[in-house]
Protein backbone atom coordinates (compact mmCIF):
# COMPACT_ATOMS: atom_id res chain seq x y z
CA UNK A 1 0.00 0.00 0.00
CA UNK A 2 1.46 3.56 -0.79
CA UNK A 3 1.79 5.67 1.94
CA UNK A 4 -1.27 7.93 2.22
CA UNK A 5 -3.27 5.58 -0.10
CA UNK A 6 -7.26 5.75 1.01
CA UNK A 7 -7.65 1.68 0.94
CA UNK A 8 -11.63 2.30 0.94
CA UNK A 9 -11.92 5.42 -1.94
CA UNK A 10 -14.94 5.14 -3.89
CA UNK A 11 -17.17 2.60 -1.62
CA UNK A 12 -20.06 3.11 -0.09
CA UNK A 13 -20.71 2.04 4.17
CA UNK A 14 -23.69 1.76 6.11
CA UNK A 15 -23.23 2.16 10.48
CA UNK A 16 -26.01 1.27 12.28
CA UNK A 17 -25.90 3.73 15.72
CA UNK A 18 -23.34 5.82 14.04
CA UNK A 19 -24.07 9.16 15.91
CA UNK A 20 -22.06 8.53 18.91
CA UNK A 21 -19.25 6.47 20.61
CA UNK A 22 -17.78 3.84 18.72
CA UNK A 23 -20.38 3.75 15.83
CA UNK A 24 -18.72 7.40 15.59
CA UNK A 25 -15.28 6.21 15.58
CA UNK A 26 -15.98 3.70 12.90
CA UNK A 27 -17.47 6.01 10.69
CA UNK A 28 -14.63 8.62 11.03
CA UNK A 29 -12.38 5.97 10.11
CA UNK A 30 -14.32 4.21 7.66
CA UNK A 31 -14.51 8.19 6.15
CA UNK A 32 -11.22 8.65 6.26
CA UNK A 33 -10.38 5.40 4.69
CA UNK A 34 -12.05 7.20 1.57
CA UNK A 35 -15.87 5.45 2.00
CA UNK A 36 -18.78 7.21 1.44
CA UNK A 37 -20.76 7.12 5.04
CA UNK A 38 -24.45 6.49 6.09
CA UNK A 39 -25.04 7.38 9.44
CA UNK A 40 -27.81 5.31 10.58
CA UNK A 41 -29.26 6.84 14.26
CA UNK A 42 -32.44 6.11 16.23
CA UNK A 43 -32.96 8.97 18.45
CA UNK A 44 -29.39 11.55 17.93
CA UNK A 45 -30.31 13.43 15.58
CA UNK A 46 -28.33 16.13 16.23
CA UNK A 47 -25.22 14.03 16.99
CA UNK A 48 -25.79 12.41 13.37
CA UNK A 49 -25.74 15.84 11.57
CA UNK A 50 -22.62 16.50 13.60
CA UNK A 51 -20.83 13.57 12.53
CA UNK A 52 -21.95 14.33 9.03
CA UNK A 53 -20.40 17.61 8.66
CA UNK A 54 -17.62 16.07 10.23
CA UNK A 55 -17.19 13.89 7.25
CA UNK A 56 -18.09 16.33 4.92
CA UNK A 57 -15.49 18.76 6.79
CA UNK A 58 -12.52 15.79 6.07
CA UNK A 59 -13.80 16.15 2.21
CA UNK A 60 -15.84 13.03 2.50
CA UNK A 61 -19.18 12.18 1.46
CA UNK A 62 -21.99 11.53 4.63
CA UNK A 63 -25.64 11.18 4.70
CA UNK A 64 -27.50 10.82 7.87
CA UNK A 65 -30.45 8.07 7.56
CA UNK A 66 -32.77 7.69 10.96
CA UNK A 67 -34.56 4.52 11.61
CA UNK A 68 -36.07 2.79 14.71
CA UNK A 69 -34.32 -0.96 14.05
CA UNK A 70 -37.64 -2.14 16.07
CA UNK A 71 -39.97 -0.79 13.91
CA UNK A 72 -39.66 -3.75 10.99
CA UNK A 73 -40.60 -0.88 8.07
CA UNK A 74 -37.57 1.50 9.32
CA UNK A 75 -35.88 -1.97 9.23
CA UNK A 76 -37.06 -3.39 6.11
CA UNK A 77 -35.86 0.04 4.64
CA UNK A 78 -32.68 0.80 5.94
CA UNK A 79 -30.39 -0.71 2.91
CA UNK A 80 -32.19 0.29 0.37
CA UNK A 81 -32.83 4.34 1.64
CA UNK A 82 -28.61 4.14 2.26
CA UNK A 83 -28.40 2.69 -1.07
CA UNK A 84 -30.58 5.43 -2.93
CA UNK A 85 -28.24 8.38 -1.19
CA UNK A 86 -24.55 6.44 -1.93
CA UNK A 87 -25.02 3.58 -4.65
CA UNK A 88 -24.52 0.09 -3.66
CA UNK A 89 -22.51 -0.56 -0.62
CA UNK A 90 -20.12 -2.97 0.14
CA UNK A 91 -19.77 -2.37 3.37
CA UNK A 92 -22.30 -3.05 6.53
CA UNK A 93 -21.34 -2.63 10.15
CA UNK A 94 -24.09 -3.46 12.74
CA UNK A 95 -23.12 -1.77 15.94
CA UNK A 96 -26.34 -0.29 17.16
CA UNK A 97 -27.06 -2.35 20.29
CA UNK A 98 -29.09 -1.93 23.93
CA UNK A 99 -28.00 -3.12 27.21
CA UNK A 100 -30.55 -3.21 28.84
CA UNK A 101 -30.10 -4.97 33.25
CA UNK A 102 -31.16 -7.72 34.51
CA UNK A 103 -30.58 -11.25 35.98
CA UNK A 104 -31.01 -15.02 35.73
CA UNK A 105 -33.56 -14.04 38.20
CA UNK A 106 -35.58 -11.21 36.47
CA UNK A 107 -35.49 -11.83 32.99
CA UNK A 108 -38.87 -12.37 31.42
CA UNK A 109 -39.58 -13.38 27.87
CA UNK A 110 -40.51 -9.86 26.86
CA UNK A 111 -36.84 -8.74 27.71
CA UNK A 112 -35.08 -11.35 26.18
CA UNK A 113 -37.16 -10.41 22.94
CA UNK A 114 -36.15 -6.95 22.54
CA UNK A 115 -32.29 -7.21 23.32
CA UNK A 116 -32.28 -10.28 19.92
CA UNK A 117 -34.76 -7.86 18.24
CA UNK A 118 -31.78 -5.12 18.65
CA UNK A 119 -29.16 -6.95 18.98
CA UNK A 120 -29.67 -10.14 16.76
CA UNK A 121 -32.60 -9.50 14.44
CA UNK A 122 -31.67 -6.24 13.32
CA UNK A 123 -28.58 -7.53 12.45
CA UNK A 124 -29.74 -10.37 10.37
CA UNK A 125 -32.30 -8.36 8.43
CA UNK A 126 -29.81 -5.82 7.33
CA UNK A 127 -27.22 -8.62 6.82
CA UNK A 128 -29.80 -10.31 4.23
CA UNK A 129 -30.68 -6.70 2.69
CA UNK A 130 -27.31 -6.20 2.46
CA UNK A 131 -26.14 -9.63 0.34
CA UNK A 132 -29.31 -8.80 -1.91
CA UNK A 133 -27.93 -5.53 -3.40
CA UNK A 134 -24.02 -6.63 -3.70
CA UNK A 135 -22.08 -9.73 -4.36
CA UNK A 136 -19.01 -8.83 -2.99
CA UNK A 137 -18.41 -6.61 0.68
CA UNK A 138 -17.75 -7.07 4.09
CA UNK A 139 -20.24 -7.21 7.59
CA UNK A 140 -18.82 -6.27 10.71
CA UNK A 141 -20.89 -7.01 14.00
CA UNK A 142 -20.10 -5.45 16.93
CA UNK A 143 -20.56 -8.12 19.78
CA UNK A 144 -18.63 -8.34 23.01
CA UNK A 145 -15.87 -9.86 24.71
CA UNK A 146 -17.97 -11.57 27.31
CA UNK A 147 -19.33 -13.94 24.32
CA UNK A 148 -16.43 -15.81 25.77
CA UNK A 149 -18.37 -16.38 29.20
CA UNK A 150 -21.45 -14.62 30.14
CA UNK A 151 -22.87 -11.57 32.07
CA UNK A 152 -24.79 -12.10 34.78
CA UNK A 153 -26.44 -8.70 34.86
CA UNK A 154 -27.21 -8.40 31.62
CA UNK A 155 -28.59 -11.62 30.87
CA UNK A 156 -30.72 -10.76 28.07
CA UNK A 157 -28.37 -8.47 26.14
CA UNK A 158 -25.49 -11.48 26.94
CA UNK A 159 -27.95 -14.28 25.04
CA UNK A 160 -28.62 -11.94 22.20
CA UNK A 161 -24.65 -11.31 21.84
CA UNK A 162 -24.24 -15.00 21.72
CA UNK A 163 -26.68 -15.21 19.48
CA UNK A 164 -24.87 -12.75 16.98
CA UNK A 165 -22.06 -14.26 17.27
CA UNK A 166 -23.39 -18.12 15.82
CA UNK A 167 -25.04 -15.47 12.95
CA UNK A 168 -21.62 -14.03 12.37
CA UNK A 169 -20.89 -17.68 11.61
CA UNK A 170 -23.67 -18.61 9.78
CA UNK A 171 -23.35 -15.67 7.37
CA UNK A 172 -19.87 -16.08 6.80
CA UNK A 173 -20.31 -19.52 5.31
CA UNK A 174 -23.72 -18.75 3.70
CA UNK A 175 -22.79 -15.73 2.31
CA UNK A 176 -19.15 -16.67 0.84
CA UNK A 177 -16.99 -16.51 -1.77
CA UNK A 178 -18.47 -12.54 -2.24
CA UNK A 179 -19.02 -11.34 1.14
CA UNK A 180 -17.17 -11.48 4.15
CA UNK A 181 -18.73 -11.12 7.76
CA UNK A 182 -16.74 -11.09 10.81
CA UNK A 183 -17.51 -9.80 14.26
CA UNK A 184 -15.32 -7.58 17.09
CA UNK A 185 -15.46 -8.24 20.54
CA UNK A 186 -14.79 -4.84 22.48
CA UNK A 187 -14.54 -5.22 26.10
CA UNK A 188 -14.14 -2.20 28.71
CA UNK A 189 -14.46 0.68 25.78
CA UNK A 190 -16.83 3.40 27.18
CA UNK A 191 -18.95 3.41 30.27
CA UNK A 192 -22.48 1.96 29.78
CA UNK A 193 -25.68 4.44 31.20
CA UNK A 194 -25.66 5.32 34.63
CA UNK A 195 -21.88 4.39 34.75
CA UNK A 196 -19.18 6.91 34.90
CA UNK A 197 -15.50 7.00 33.83
CA UNK A 198 -14.04 5.91 37.09
CA UNK A 199 -16.05 2.74 37.09
CA UNK A 200 -13.80 1.94 33.23
CA UNK A 201 -10.75 2.80 34.96
CA UNK A 202 -11.27 0.90 37.72
CA UNK A 203 -12.06 -2.52 35.77
CA UNK A 204 -9.45 -1.98 33.38
CA UNK A 205 -6.96 -1.99 36.53
CA UNK A 206 -7.60 -5.74 36.37
CA UNK A 207 -7.21 -6.81 32.84
CA UNK A 208 -4.36 -8.71 31.61
CA UNK A 209 -2.96 -5.56 29.80
CA UNK A 210 -4.19 -3.24 32.68
CA UNK A 211 -5.60 -0.70 30.66
CA UNK A 212 -8.94 0.16 28.77
CA UNK A 213 -9.47 0.45 25.60
CA UNK A 214 -10.56 3.44 23.44
CA UNK A 215 -13.69 3.72 20.48
CA UNK A 216 -10.67 3.98 17.64
CA UNK A 217 -9.49 0.85 18.87
CA UNK A 218 -12.61 -0.76 17.83
CA UNK A 219 -12.61 1.46 14.40
CA UNK A 220 -8.74 0.25 13.85
CA UNK A 221 -10.23 -3.18 14.16
CA UNK A 222 -12.85 -2.57 11.51
CA UNK A 223 -11.09 -1.64 9.35
CA UNK A 224 -8.90 -4.10 8.97
CA UNK A 225 -11.55 -6.31 8.59
CA UNK A 226 -13.06 -4.31 6.03
CA UNK A 227 -10.13 -4.15 3.82
CA UNK A 228 -8.60 -7.76 4.25
CA UNK A 229 -9.64 -10.57 1.61
CA UNK A 230 -8.83 -13.42 3.72
CA UNK A 231 -10.52 -13.45 6.81
CA UNK A 232 -14.34 -14.28 7.42
CA UNK A 233 -16.12 -15.60 10.29
CA UNK A 234 -13.39 -14.37 12.73
CA UNK A 235 -13.99 -12.55 15.97
CA UNK A 236 -11.06 -9.78 17.30
CA UNK A 237 -11.10 -9.28 20.55
CA UNK A 238 -10.45 -5.91 21.60
CA UNK A 239 -10.27 -6.37 25.00
CA UNK A 240 -7.06 -5.97 26.57
CA UNK A 241 -6.72 -9.57 27.13
CA UNK A 242 -10.70 -10.01 29.16
CA UNK A 243 -11.67 -13.19 27.15
CA UNK A 244 -8.52 -14.63 28.55
CA UNK A 245 -9.84 -14.77 31.92
CA UNK A 246 -13.60 -16.22 32.74
CA UNK A 247 -15.95 -13.44 33.57
CA UNK A 248 -19.47 -14.03 34.75
CA UNK A 249 -20.12 -9.95 35.26
N1 LIG B 1 -19.13 0.52 25.06
C1 LIG B 1 -18.44 -0.57 25.33
O1 LIG B 1 -17.49 -0.51 26.14
C2 LIG B 1 -18.80 -1.88 24.68
C3 LIG B 1 -18.36 -3.07 25.30
C4 LIG B 1 -18.70 -4.28 24.70
C5 LIG B 1 -19.44 -4.31 23.53
N2 LIG B 1 -19.86 -3.13 22.96
C6 LIG B 1 -20.65 -3.21 21.72
O2 LIG B 1 -20.14 -2.27 20.78
C7 LIG B 1 -21.20 -1.62 20.09
C8 LIG B 1 -21.13 -0.12 20.28
O3 LIG B 1 -21.12 0.17 21.68
P1 LIG B 1 -21.66 1.55 22.25
O4 LIG B 1 -21.48 1.49 23.72
O5 LIG B 1 -21.06 2.67 21.47
O6 LIG B 1 -23.21 1.39 21.88
P2 LIG B 1 -24.46 2.18 22.53
O7 LIG B 1 -24.03 3.58 22.81
O8 LIG B 1 -25.01 1.39 23.65
O9 LIG B 1 -25.53 2.11 21.35
C9 LIG B 1 -25.22 2.54 20.03
C10 LIG B 1 -26.44 3.10 19.36
O10 LIG B 1 -27.42 2.10 19.12
C11 LIG B 1 -28.56 2.80 18.69
N3 LIG B 1 -29.81 2.09 18.92
C12 LIG B 1 -30.22 1.38 20.00
N4 LIG B 1 -31.50 0.97 19.83
C13 LIG B 1 -31.92 1.43 18.62
C14 LIG B 1 -33.13 1.36 17.88
N5 LIG B 1 -34.22 0.72 18.33
N6 LIG B 1 -33.18 1.97 16.67
C15 LIG B 1 -32.11 2.64 16.19
N7 LIG B 1 -30.93 2.74 16.83
C16 LIG B 1 -30.83 2.14 18.03
C17 LIG B 1 -28.58 4.14 19.47
O11 LIG B 1 -28.70 5.18 18.49
P3 LIG B 1 -29.36 6.62 18.86
O12 LIG B 1 -28.47 7.22 19.93
O13 LIG B 1 -29.33 7.36 17.58
O14 LIG B 1 -30.76 6.32 19.36
C18 LIG B 1 -27.21 4.15 20.17
O15 LIG B 1 -26.56 5.40 20.14
C19 LIG B 1 -22.50 -2.23 20.62
O16 LIG B 1 -22.92 -3.26 19.76
C20 LIG B 1 -22.10 -2.79 21.98
O17 LIG B 1 -22.88 -3.87 22.39
C21 LIG B 1 -19.56 -1.93 23.53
Amino acid sequence: MAVGERRLEGTSALVTGAARRIGRAISLALAREGANVAVHYGSSEKEAAVLVAEIEGLGGRAVAIRADLSDSSDLDGLVGRAGEELGKLEILVNNASIFPIDTLETIDLESLERSAEINAWAPLALTRAFAAQTERGHVVNLLDSRVSGFDRTHVAYILSKHVLSVLTRICALELAPGIAVNGIAPGLILPPPGKDEDYVDRLARTLPLERRGAPEDIAAAAIFLVTSEFVTGETIYVDGGRHLRESAG
